[in-house]
């Protein structure tokens, strides 16, 4: 084994690690300076209407408060890319919770109360936030998120469903869903003259640059976006969020440094959520167990400020070979807050909803629900008929079914119980696209024998800046501590953000290319280095997104183990076991932390996270963690992460998958049919409360 056999791949601990437990590493909140002002943003109390009055006097008069910025005297914006940013912009209120005011001070408490005394009249106007499947203002949209076409498909299904020896015609509702990262959104700015510097709590610097050049009419050159630490984000911080705009905003007019820190419970109306899908599910199969159609409907909701669809029957495209299959989205605009990204949007609830009733399929079948998978095998991707790169899904749910013990199981309902505890057990697969985006990357080697290597990451908690140190010591062939590595300063250049499972692919295969680059250098250097070192650069625009011949995913298989209290109603996770097939594995350690991360926030959907919108008040009644709540460690039985080996040619120079996304996919569905296993009885809408179960 070669020293570089040995660093990708290896469990490496996490390089900001002990910053993050001493409590040193910085978040965007807490770049403080001498003179510092906190900010604190007013939101709308009406579902949807007009502001028509802003009384600024007793907000001023508290002691400490330094300005109030209304739409009245905010200053004028240029046209963002994203509408939601054009806060403080006109009177008009398109959902509750939209800011319509910011009061700068001296203090946190000053900016808290002052934002309490800021008066607003409003002119409210009818409101529309309920979703229903019959919505008579849902279209069927251009394109979904990710520019997927809306609706797709072949074949007959109407008519192969008619004719099918066996079928499943279900509905699933997946309720609205919010990220909550630990850390709550922030941001940090400051001006110098005409340069803008922020420290910003974001999945991704460049955009947020991007966004802040247009708004303020600058070349992006005199913006500079930090990010060095980020508590967490899960798509809501893959695009800026208003609190950007207003620390600026409230820089520039007090001539001060002003940090935004948004408090929880702003987040949900803000910063973007899952938004509910409701899913239509009919598939067919003869008698040997093979699907003869599959149709998937997917109802949902975006707001009126921009259009977000869920892109929910996409993997339905991909997963099972049929003669006949439609896909389809419609999608109404509501006075709601705008929806965005949630880990594995799409995917996520997609998955959920077609691999439950693929559950149903099987009991409907008499077909053990992992062979029902394994039959229905495409040879290609169904929908666009290309190969695939590498597709291990077999191998996950067989290497799942080993090491969770399915073999013997009693495939009848309500066949295990202990007292009034029914037990049970439950399948489902996973996928998630491999995708990729351009970046650039620089490597220099200095005199000490060291490496410098600079990318705009952003290391989200993911562990990113730790496996590119690998990938560059890796292409470099030097050992992992000569290798020093910058990251999180939109400065260093362009570089996509951390989302879509594409960060470690797109940074890393610049980082790869520049190293590559630098080895070559050095190879024919003969003597010293200079003092300035030697470097290389490398900038992947062009060939990153060139379109492959090959279809390219990811896959896993989740198995889960639950008890359902007949007493209480309660559902308890006792195991959680997941196997991805996800290319090669770059870091054992922190991949497995991505795993069973995702794999227990689906434990999270599958069981308690609910936002529900309030239909009188136009907003979200859970806004702090006591009320969504996301899986505590009491919640968490045993979760085992594992992975297949997996050599893929046609992916990047490292030969990765994504994994931050993939865990969440199907995990919710396999807690699903485990209850189902456990009670017999089939629940078609998430999340699991005792409420429901009883
Ligand atoms: Mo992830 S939802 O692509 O940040």
């Amino acid at each position: 084994m070669t020293a570089t056999d040995a660093v990708l791949g290896a469990p490496v601990e996490r390089r900001e690690g002990r910053e993050k437990v001493t409590g040193t590493a910085r978040y965007a909140a807490e770049f403080d300076a001498p003179g510092r002002a906190q900010a604190w943003p007013v939101p709308a109390t009406v579902p949807r209407g007009r502001v028509t009055g802003v009384d600024t006097a007793p907000a001023l008069a508290l002691p400490g408060v330094l300005a109030v910025l209304t739409h009245e005297n905010a200053p004028r914006l240029g046209a963002p890319d994203d509408p939601t940013l054009a806060v403080l912009q006109g009177p008009h209120v398109p959902h509750r919770g939209w800011f319509v005011g910011v009061v700068v001070a001296e203090t946190l408490e000053a900016a808290r109360a002052g934002a309490a005394a800021v008066r607003i009249t409003y002119e409210a106007e009818p409101h529309d936030v309920v979703l229903t499947a019959s919505h008579p203002e849902a279209y069927v949209p251009e394109s979904a998120n990710g520019g997927f076409p809306a609706v797709t498909g072949y074949g007959d299904p109407d008519g192969a469903l008619a004719s099918s020896a066996a079928r499943v015609d279900v509905a699933y509702t997946v309720p609205p869903l919010h990220n909550h990262p630990m850390e709550p959104h922030a941001s940090t700015a400051q001006w110098d003259g005409d340069r803008l510097t922020v420290h910003c709590s974001s999945q991704g610097t460049s955009a947020v640059q991007k966004e802040l050049a247009r708004l303020f009419d600058l070349p992006e050159d005199r913006i500079t976006v930090h990010a060095e630490h980020v508590g967490g984000g899960f798509g809501s911080k893959g695009t800026p969020r208003p609190e950007v705009v207003l620390a600026a905003m409230a820089a520039r007019e007090t001539g001060r440094r002003v940090t935004v820190a948004l408090p929880r419970r702003y987040l949900p109306a803000v910063v973007g959520h899952r938004a509910p899908t409701l899913h239509r599910l009919r598939l067919g199969a003869d008698s040997g167990g093979r699907l003869t159609a599959l149709v998937h409907e997917v109802t949902t909701y975006t707001s009126r400020v921009k259009e977000f669809v869920e892109q929910a029957a996409v993997p339905a495209r991909v997963m099972y070979g049929t003669p006949a299959l439609r896909t389809s989205h419609r999608v109404a605009a509501l006075d709601v807050p705008t929806p965005s990204w949630m880990r594995a949007p799409g995917e996520c609830p997609g998955m959920y909803a077609l691999e439950s009733a693929m559950d149903e399929l099987a009991a409907e079948l008499g077909v053990d629900p992992v062979e029902l998978r394994i039959r229905n095998e495409p040879e290609t991707e169904p929908d666009s008929g290309r190969p695939f790169s590498s597709r291990n899904v077999v191998a996950c749910l067989r290497e799942g079914a080993r090491r969770f013990g399915w073999e013997g199981r009693d495939p009848r309902p309500r066949s295990r119980s202990e007292g009034s505890v029914l037990i049970g057990s439950g399948v489902a697969s996973a996928t998630y696209p491999v995708l990729v985006s351009p970046c650039v990357a620089s490597a220099r080697a200095v005199p000490d024998g060291g490496f410098l290597v600079r990318v705009n990451a952003t290391d989200i908690g993911t562990g990113a800046r730790t496996v590119l140190a690998q990938i560059a010591a890796d292409a470099l062939g030097a050992p992992l501590d000569r290798v020093r590595i910058d990251v999180a300063d939109s400065g260093i250049g362009f570089a996509p953000m951390a989302g879509g499972s594409s960060g470690t692919a797109s940074w890393g295969s610049a980082v790869h290319e520049a190293c590559t680059r630098l080895a070559g250098r050095l190879a024919e250097h003969s003597g010293p280095l200079p003092d300035e070192g030697i470097s290389a650069e490398a900038d992947t625009s062009g060939k990153a997104d060139a379109e492959s011949p090959y279809a390219r995913h990811a896959f896993g298989a989740h198995f889960a183990e639950v008890s359902v209290d007949t007493v209480s109603g309660e559902v308890r996770v006792t195991r959680l076991l997941g196997v991805f097939a996800a290319g090669r594995i770059l870091n054992a350690r922190t991949a497995r932390s991505q795993f069973i991360g995702g794999m227990t926030m689906g434990l999270g959907m599958a069981l308690t996270e609910d936002s529900t919108m309030d239909p009188v008040f136009g907003d979200f009644v859970e806004r702090d963690l006591a009320s969504y709540h996301v899986p505590a460690h009491a919640d968490v039985g045993d979760v085992e992460a594992h992975w297949v080996d997996e050599t893929d040619d046609h992916l990047n120079p490292m030969g990765s998958k994504g994994i931050g996304e993939i865990g969440i996919v199907g995990s919710a569905a396999a807690v699903g049919n485990a209850v189902h296993h456990a009670t017999g009885i089939r629940f078609r809408e998430l999340p699991l409360t005792p409420d429901r179960v009883l």
